[in-house]
């Protein structure tokens, strides 16, 4: 919350001295924490596993769709069971998606069933909705995820679709409208449905259209500021000036009020001096063949979790991890200021 205020209220490079300074002082204890953890074996990791790597739409602005050369895969039902074993253990949280579309894998219920089993903290997953079925919805509700992270970027079916290639807003809408149906049903406040609202020039008024029209069918709202990197260059979409990007986070707030979670402006990144970062060691993702990386980053961890724990990985890429979390490699190529 304070970090939110002094984001709006502090001219950018102001907020972002601040925010090093702070991390300055505080990522060394964090990190030191975070191994005292991993030394006593409790929880110190937060993880993010693509069961499959396919996606049903076409974001315009989507960095993913830029991994070109990619090739779709696809996680069993049991090699997730090992994944599960061999890593779950160790995790703070874990979300069962990252740089994909999780609905795609069609057996996504069954493996949310298994990821409930390891009691993690904080579960959850992102998706565009589309193919969200009733049972993996039951099964969320089950196994106690936390929160559902629904994309939408768009209040009118011809703007979704310009930005999507495909005409999917109704049928989004309708499935929300089921989940609350089951979550009612059940007198359950989980998992917490949370807009994820990139937002550019283009869309962002009807962020506004969105929050009044559709207030019922969802928890929490992010407004992301859309990144700029890779596709954005060439998509046909803008990224909005500071003042522009508050004025409808203000009008947000008039609607939402405090469902507002986040609302997260970035200046290009391209000349961010490096600081200290730690959110190597909470971001490790998991593609459907086992293999693991640094997210954010091009490195790939030397091991695989279908034929050894995670502890195991860790040992052989500490010097690695001891790297990323200095600043000595070239991990972040986001503009996030952690
Ligand atoms: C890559 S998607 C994967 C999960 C799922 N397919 C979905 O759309 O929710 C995860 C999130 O990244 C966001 N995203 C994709 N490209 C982005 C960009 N260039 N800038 C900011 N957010 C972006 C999407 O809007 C989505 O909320
Ligand atoms: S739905 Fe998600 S993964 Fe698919 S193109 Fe859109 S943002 Fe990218």
């Amino acid at each position: 919350m304070l970090k939110q205020i002094a984001r709006e209220v502090l001219p950018y490079n102001a907020y972002l001295a601040l925010s090093r300074a702070k991390n300055f002082v505080v990522s060394p204890f964090e990190h030191k924490s975070k191994m005292a953890k991993r030394r006593n074996g409790e929880r110190y990791l937060a993880a993010r596993v693509d069961t499959v790597t396919a996606c049903n739409h076409r974001c315009q602005y989507c960095y993913t769709l830029d991994l070109t050369g990619h090739r779709t895969q696809l996680m069993t039902l049991e090699n997730f069971e090992t994944v599960a074993e061999r890593l779950f253990p160790y995790l703070y949280s874990l979300a069962l998606s990252c740089a994909w579309e999780p609905t795609m894998n069609k057996k996504l219920a069954d493996f949310i069933r298994v990821a409930g089993r390891y009691q993690i903290p904080h579960l959850e997953f992102v998706t565009n909705a589309s193919h969200l079925t009733e049972e993996m919805m039951i099964a969320a509700i089950e196994s106690g995820v936390n929160r559902i992270a629904v994309s939408i970027d768009a209040a009118r079916p011809e703007t979704y679709e310009r930005i999507r290639e495909v005409d999917d807003l109704p049928q989004v809408l309708e499935n929300l409208r089921a989940f609350k149906r089951l979550k009612d049903e059940r007198s359950v406040a989980h998992p917490i449905i949370n807009i994820n609202w990139t937002a550019f020039e283009e869309n962002a008024d009807e962020a506004v259209i969105f929050a009044r029209e559709n207030n019922d069918i969802f928890d929490t709202f992010w407004f992301w500021h859309l990144l700029p990197r890779m596709r954005n260059t060439v998509n046909p979409f803008h990224r909005m000036e500071k003042d522009r990007f508050f004025g409808v986070v203000q009008e947000l707030r008039k609607i939402l009020g405090n469902r507002l979670v986040s609302n997260e402006y970035n200046n290009d990144r391209s000349n961010k001096p490096l600081g200290i970062c730690n959110r190597s060691l909470d971001n490790i993702r998991v593609e459907p063949d086992g293999t693991v990386e640094v997210t954010c980053s091009k490195h790939r961890l030397e091991g695989n979790l279908l034929t050894e724990d995670f502890s195991t990985i860790y040992a052989r890429n500490e010097d690695l991890f001891e790297k990323l979390y200095r600043k000595e490699t070239d991990f972040c190529q986001n503009d996030c200021d952690r």
